[in-house]
């Protein structure tokens, strides 16, 4: 297949609009996969994309695809021969880089938006990173077999938010297969063949990689100019390391071994790359010794939130660190010990007195009196755009400007829906926005946040102690106006959440060496006199007076158990 005959695209939509459907009907269509082959979404391939019911990772499919248009065209069936590079992409509002790395690969996108429900905040993050891409985009307006399909709406929003002309549009039904029969045509037809040339060195873009039991990594690529055979011997870009392509093909829709990828094909390589690390996405692979420029490639993955995590059986260190090794390139999410994570954080930046400035990742490091002035602090940012059924603007504002939103836009995308656009703290939609948001809009509303700059704030770090030591896992970082509020809070769901020991507890909240918030966990009494009839006064005092000292030895020496639930507890109040 040259290069005119291949076509790489990917599915955009906002989540639940139909993406993963869609993508099964265009591999059932092209004989990639049987029909109800009895494991609805393919592509949703791993389990936890199972359980949650999202696209988390995405995967790549072949498909061919004869094209028939008449009958002249029939004597000549060579001529009508494509292959066609199916990239899945996440729909949820956590991977938008997942998004813009499968979307490097292509030359355009399916837009799928529910007809029934228009256009949402996704959509508008999706057509914005394929636009900003320079990708062809064939809007699919999905699931018009619903009785509250309106597919002129839908067109009508089109029109006024990205001026895509509504005779563009496609009207399908991935559920009853309407209008299917255009898809590919048009896939076809409007969407240019990969640009790249055959002969010109190898350089194929690193698109994802997971780790495979049997084979090691493996990479998924997309080869933009030259060949790869297998056998070859290539070379990372990034990191400088050489490899030999041990096995080259497709994912047709499994692995399958082809010996060779083209240029313009997506398919995968196995190179005896041990671990995920050195596979990064984004990187270029090139013929060792050979002398390239690298892709322009995508931005490599910046991490915006951290959790610490802890095995709750401290001997399933070693455990939990190999498997997290393995896992950094799919999901360490998905790990199934018994692990304590702490509260998500993010970066913040501190400057002192002294001119010095750190970037703090674990609340824990940061020291709480670091013996030097904090002259400023900030913290990251994100533009959200949100869209709701206009009766709802009232509650969202509310919400968006507790958590210290500033609000940048706010339109009407039609006569029914509001366009809000905010810049929120990152600090504040980490941990249950979404969740709030849905529930004060009885789920109607769709949210979706690009990263933004650092803004200047005012914080301060929380630390828990607990009998005097500060507890490095609840250490945070939080905004001076709602330091004191948090701070009694944690303090008196700690309070709850901790069970009752043999020696007394004190729970403290303190900013530095100030204390904000204290309760106390009163000890379990042994009754130590039970055995003592009788008046024996000086008996029973020394009794007494050995169980106090006991007392303070535990308090001392002991360990207080915080159970899991602590933390999801704590959660709630940040
Ligand atoms: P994520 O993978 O979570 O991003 O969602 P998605 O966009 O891939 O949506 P998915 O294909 O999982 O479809 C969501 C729901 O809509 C499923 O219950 C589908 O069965 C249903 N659905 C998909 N297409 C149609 C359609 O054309 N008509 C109707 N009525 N339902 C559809």
């Amino acid at each position: 297949y040259p290069p005119e005959r291949i076509r790489n695209f990917s599915i955009i939509a906002h989540v639940d609009h139909g993406k993963s459907t869609l993508a099964d009907r265009l591999l059932e269509l092209t004989g990639t996969i049987k029909k109800g082959h009895g494991q609805p979404q393919y592509l949703d391939k791993l389990q936890v994309e199972r359980e949650r019911g999202i696209t988390v990772k995405a995967q790549t499919a072949t498909m061919f695809y004869r094209r028939i248009i008449n009958s002249s065209d029939i004597n000549n069936e060579e001529q009508s021969d494509y292959l066609l590079n199916l990239i899945d992409t996440p729909g949820h509002v956590d991977f938008s880089y997942e998004v813009s790395r499968s979307l490097a690969a292509c030359q355009g996108a399916l837009l799928v938006v529910d007809a029934a429900q228009g256009v949402q905040a996704q959509t508008v993050a999706n057509f914005y990173l394929a636009f900003e891409s320079n990708l062809t985009i064939i809007p699919v307006i999905n699931k018009i077999d619903q009785p509250t399909a309106d597919p002129d709406r839908v067109k009508a929003q089109l029109k006024s938010l990205f001026d895509i002309d509504p005779e563009d549009a496609l009207l399908t039904s991935a559920k009853t297969g309407q209008g299917l029969e255009h898809v590919l045509p048009a896939v076809i037809e409007r969407i240019p063949s990969p640009p790249g040339k055959c002969d010109l060195p190898l350089r194929m873009l690193l698109l994802d990689s997971y780790y495979d039991e049997y084979k090691g990594v493996i990479c998924h690529v997309a080869v933009v100019d030259g060949t790869l055979r297998k056998g070859d011997k290539i070379a990372s870009a990034a990191t400088n390391q050489a490899y030999e392509a041990l096995d080259v093909g497709i994912m047709h829709p499994e692995l399958t071994p082809t010996g060779i990828l083209f240029t313009g094909q997506v398919g995968y390589v196995v190179s005896g790359i041990r671990s995920t690390k050195e596979a990064r996405v984004g990187d270029t692979l090139y013929h060792a010794r050979s002398i390239v420029e690298p892709l322009p490639g995508f931005k490599p993955a910046k991490h915006m939130v951290f959790s610490g995590l802890y095995p709750a059986d401290g001997s399933d260190f070693e455990a939990l660190n190999h498997a997290i090794e393995r896992l950094t390139c799919n999901d360490a999410s998905e790990y199934g010990a018994r692990i304590i994570s702490t509260i998500p954080t993010v970066p913040y930046i501190f400057e002192y007195s002294d001119g010095s400035k750190v970037q703090v990742q674990n609340p824990a490091t940061l020291a709480s009196n670091p013996g030097k002035r904090v002259t400023a602090c900030w913290e990251p940012s994100v533009i959200a755009t949100i869209i709701i059924p206009s009766e709802y603007v009232g509650p969202v504002i509310t919400l968006c400007s507790e958590r210290r939103g500033e609000q940048l836009e706010y339109s009407f995308i039609d006569s029914q829906r509001a366009f809000m656009k905010y810049r929120l703290p990152l600090r504040e939609i980490v941990v249950d926005f979404y969740n709030e948001l849905k529930s004060i809009t009885s789920g109607y509303a769709s949210f979706d946040y690009e990263d933004a700059d650092y803004q200047t704030s005012d914080l301060v770090k929380l630390d828990i102690l607990l009998n005097g030591q500060p507890v490095d896992a609840m250490a945070t970082i939080v905004h001076q106006l709602k330091a004191q509020r948090i701070g009694r809070e944690l303090v008196d769901r700690l309070k709850k959440f901790i069970d009752r020991q043999m020696f007394e507890i004190t729970i403290q909240a303190a900013i530095g060496s100030k204390v904000i918030a204290r309760e106390t966990i009163s000890a379990m009494r042994k009754n130590v006199l039970a055995k003592c009839y009788g008046g024996d006064v000086t008996r029973k005092k020394k009794l007494l007076e050995k169980q106090k000292e006991g007392k303070k030895r535990m308090k001392r020496v002991g360990s207080v158990d915080i159970p899991q639930e602590a933390f999801h507890e704590l959660l709630k109040v940040l």
